[in-house]
């Protein structure tokens, strides 16, 4: 059986283009399954996962939660802010307590870049990187290039731009290496400020005018601005942003072709987005959720294959 060249899904800085395929491949039979009117396979019924959270989420949390209970894992959730962290305990010894109740597999989202790099090194136990400050977001950009792959029928030679807060996103950061992984071409557009200056050494390239990098496309990922990561003022107003940034329908519409309009979640309508381009039908907002319930079956199934 193919297997993944990884233990740990810490970041898709780590993983292969095969590794990518053997993901997507293992999706395709889980979107299968999840569509039938049983919508659980037995396949992981020895296997323990605790989900450890230490910052806030929707999506991702309860979508690796339905993904280990489709697989039929036994789940354990962890919330940093009803937990002994508050009264100092460290991150190894949180997940050592937990781990020592014959835990398998650590799902953790952590404020820290680089906290699930930290934990692998440090416990005995797979590590699943569900976020990891502004450093990566794996299986949100492994969504998002398995949705582009589905509605375009494939990822290489996609024109596709990224669009807002670079500079503190972790998704966009795992959706760069995803897309440049796969042969797809890749540019980022947004204020000057919120755009690293290492990032065309990733392989991309940069776009100010919105206008012009939407005429290029095939596809639009919308970023959030990230106002909890925003330790000073980067632009001049969030009017100004979404004046410059901002996709409204009069601009999709006026645009020489039609594209794809993709976007993480959680939306600032009327800011990156306005809700008739979130809730048209270019938008594929709502499938990329239902997609990372595929996808993340699909890694902790792969993964704990090699627990096994
Ligand atoms: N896309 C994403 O990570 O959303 P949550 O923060 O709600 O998990």
């Amino acid at each position: 059986m193919a297997e993944l060249s990884v233990k740990h899904l810490l970041g898709i800085k780590y993983l292969k283009e095969a590794d990518i395929q053997l993901i997507f491949e293992t999706a395709d039979h889980f979107k299968e399954v999840i569509n039938r009117s049983i919508k659980k396979v037995p396949s992981l019924r020895d296997i323990t996962i605790a989900n450890v959270f230490f910052e806030n989420s929707t999506r991702t949390k309860l979508s690796f939660e339905l993904a280990e209970k489709r697989l039929s894992a036994d789940v354990i959730n962890f919330s940093a802010g009803q937990s002994s962290v508050k009264k100092g305990e460290t991150l190894i010894d949180t997940v050592n307590n937990i781990l020592s109740m014959k835990v398998d597999m650590v799902v953790m989202r952590h404020p820290s870049p680089g906290a699930g790099i930290f934990l692998s090194k440090h416990v005995n136990a797979s590590i699943v990187n569900a976020g990891d400050g502004a450093h990566e977001h794996p299986t949100q950009a492994l969504l998002d290039s398995f949705s582009i792959r589905e509605k375009l029928g494939d990822v290489a030679g996609k024109n596709v731009v990224i669009v807002g807060d670079i500079l503190h996103s972790r998704v966009a950061l795992s959706n760069i290496f995803a897309l440049k992984l796969q042969g797809a071409n890749v540019k980022v557009c947004g204020p000057r400020t919120l755009l690293p200056k290492y990032v065309e050494s990733l392989g991309v390239k940069v776009e100010t005018d919105l206008r012009k990098a939407l005429n290029w496309c095939d596809v639009a990922n919308m970023l959030r601005i990230q106002h909890e990561r925003l330790d000073i003022s980067y632009f001049p107003t969030t009017r100004e942003y979404t004046q410059q940034f901002g996709v409204n329908k009069a601009l999709l519409d006026s645009l020489d072709k039609e594209i794809v309009i993709m976007h993480p979640g959680p939306i600032n309508r009327g800011v990156e987005i306005t809700s008739d381009v979130a809730d048209s039908k270019q938008s594929i907002i709502l499938n990329q959720v239902e997609n990372g319930v595929a996808i993340r079956m699909a890694v902790i199934y792969l993964l704990a294959s090699k627990i096994k």
